[in-house]
């Protein structure tokens, strides 16, 4: 299967190997037609972006005015700290060139001249090795001013790497925005929308790595070459990152619609000790779950995902075998967004706490079954009452998942379920894997 995003040749994060295999006549080819043509080409690509809530891309660069005085600019979103997510880290180490690429090429389209790539602050190693990348880009002229000489035209841009400011909040995109301006990673109320009133108040787009990383091929190989690959409504490949109880995880480039039990048993070598699965958490931790037994027939894009009852957020893949302690991994889980609530909404700051301090009396043994009840009611007290989606993000993984365990979960309350002293939690924010052991 031929992989957009993450090829495998070897050194391709160096400038010479990239410019070997094509790198930058996508955006030499960018430049000699109208801005429309290229948003058109994105739109029919059907490119969705990769951040989590799959919106068309070129639906999204079609909102920026073609006619205003003010600046525009492009926001690269590599943020990446939502649990269960480690897939645009790969972009930065073993592509960084076609997201540069992607990045001018975008600029171009939306009329921007200046893009910021927003990276996790903890991201030290992935910084360096992006900086690395786009300082050859500049020196060779594919950046910046030189862009002109190098490609015979009147557009160029910068682009510069911006160092997260360690909070998860800060790649929601609105806060994203007040991060880059050095406030404090608050989210802002939507309306107005960042292509009306976004970075310093001026026209804005802000679009994930992946999302970006997949616009140079489009523009080399045609629309129609993407649109044909993987489900038509939500095409091209994803990057899957799969973590938990599997033999070999890591992120795997598969075309969209991949099974999802082809991803766990076939890519990522199936349950350790062969194991029976209890539940996985598709794209990432604040995605609805979804039992052991709901997951057979189940492909891997947006519109089945919803048909299952869940979503494809940023493909984070999270997978837990039969003796998993549910109750503690959803403490877990609550504690983060707890910890991550930037408490500008009520509902979001005393929710999120109310969830984790019900969850951690259920993990003590001191709940009763009414608690169960009492977790969905918060949790429907915070959905669609905040200003951002953190809320949603808390909700949906303790309202779904005590709903679809029910039984599980009383279960575990009146103390019928023992677990084997040898399972351990397996905290997904801490699953951390070696990238030389990464698969891609
Ligand atoms: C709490 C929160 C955290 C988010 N973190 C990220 C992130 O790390 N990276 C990302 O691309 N999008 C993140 N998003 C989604 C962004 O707000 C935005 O929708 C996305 O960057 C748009 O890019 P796309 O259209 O290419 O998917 C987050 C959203 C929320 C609510
Ligand atoms: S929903 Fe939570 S994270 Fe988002 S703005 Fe409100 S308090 Fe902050």
């Amino acid at each position: 299967m031929e992989k957009i995003v993450l090829p495998d040749i070897k050194d391709f994060h160096k400038l010479e190997v990239y410019l070997q295999h094509g790198g930058y006549t996508a955006a030499k080819k960018a430049f000699t037609q109208s801005t429309d043509d290229i948003i058109d080409q994105v739109k029919r690509s059907g490119l969705r972006g990769r951040g989590g809530a799959a919106f068309s891309t070129g639906l999204k660069w079609s909102f920026m005015p073609k006619t205003t005085d003010k600046p525009k600019y492009l926001c690269v979103n590599g943020d990446e700290s939502e649990p269960g997510s480690f897939k645009d880290r790969q972009i930065f180490e073993f592509n960084p060139h076609q997201l540069i690429e992607g990045t001018i090429i975008s600029c171009y389209a939306i009329g921007a001249k200046v893009a910021y790539i927003y990276i996790r602050g903890e991201y030290h190693k992935w910084i360096k090795l992006m900086q690395k990348a786009l300082d050859d880009a500049y020196a060779a002229g594919y950046v910046g001013d030189k862009m002109k000489e190098t490609f015979g035209t009147d557009f160029y841009c910068d682009i510069y790497i911006h160092k997260g400011a360690g909070a998860y909040i800060c790649g929601e995109e609105s806060a994203l925005m007040n991060s880059i301006e050095g406030k404090r990673g608050y989210p802002r109320v939507k309306p107005p929308f960042p292509a009306q009133n976004g970075l310093w108040g001026c026209p804005t787009t802000i679009n994930n790595v992946e999302t970006i990383t997949n616009v140079p091929p489009i523009i080399n190989k045609g629309w129609e070459w993407f649109a044909s690959i993987g489900e038509p409504k939500h095409p091209g490949t994803i990057l899957f990152g799969v973590s938990g109880h599997v033999n070999k995880p890591g992120v795997y480039e598969l075309p969209s619609g991949t099974l999802l039990t082809d991803i766990i048993y076939n890519y990522a070598g199936g349950i350790p000790g062969n194991k029976k699965i209890l539940c996985v958490i598709p794209g990432g931790s604040s995605m609805p779950p979804l039992r052991g037994d709901q997951i057979e027939g189940v492909k891997m894009d947006a519109e089945s995902l919803r048909a299952a009852g869940s979503a494809i957020g940023t493909g984070g893949i999270m997978v837990m075998d039969e003796d998993t302690d549910l109750v503690k991994v959803l403490a877990r889980i609550a504690h983060f967004y707890h910890h991550e609530s930037c408490g500008q909404c009520t509902p979001c700051r005393e929710g999120t706490g109310w969830l984790e301090k019900i969850l951690k009396r259920l993990v003590a043994g001191k709940g009763s079954v009414s608690d169960l009840d009492l977790l969905i009611t918060v949790a429907n007290q915070i959905e669609g009452n905040t200003i951002c989606a953190l809320g949603e993000a808390a909700a949906w993984p303790v309202k779904f998942m005590v709903e679809r365990f029910r039984d599980y979960f009383e279960q575990r309350v009146s103390k019928e379920i023992s677990l084997p002293v040898a399972n351990k939690v397996h905290s997904m924010r801490h699953t951390v894997i070696p990238v030389e052991e990464i698969k891609h």
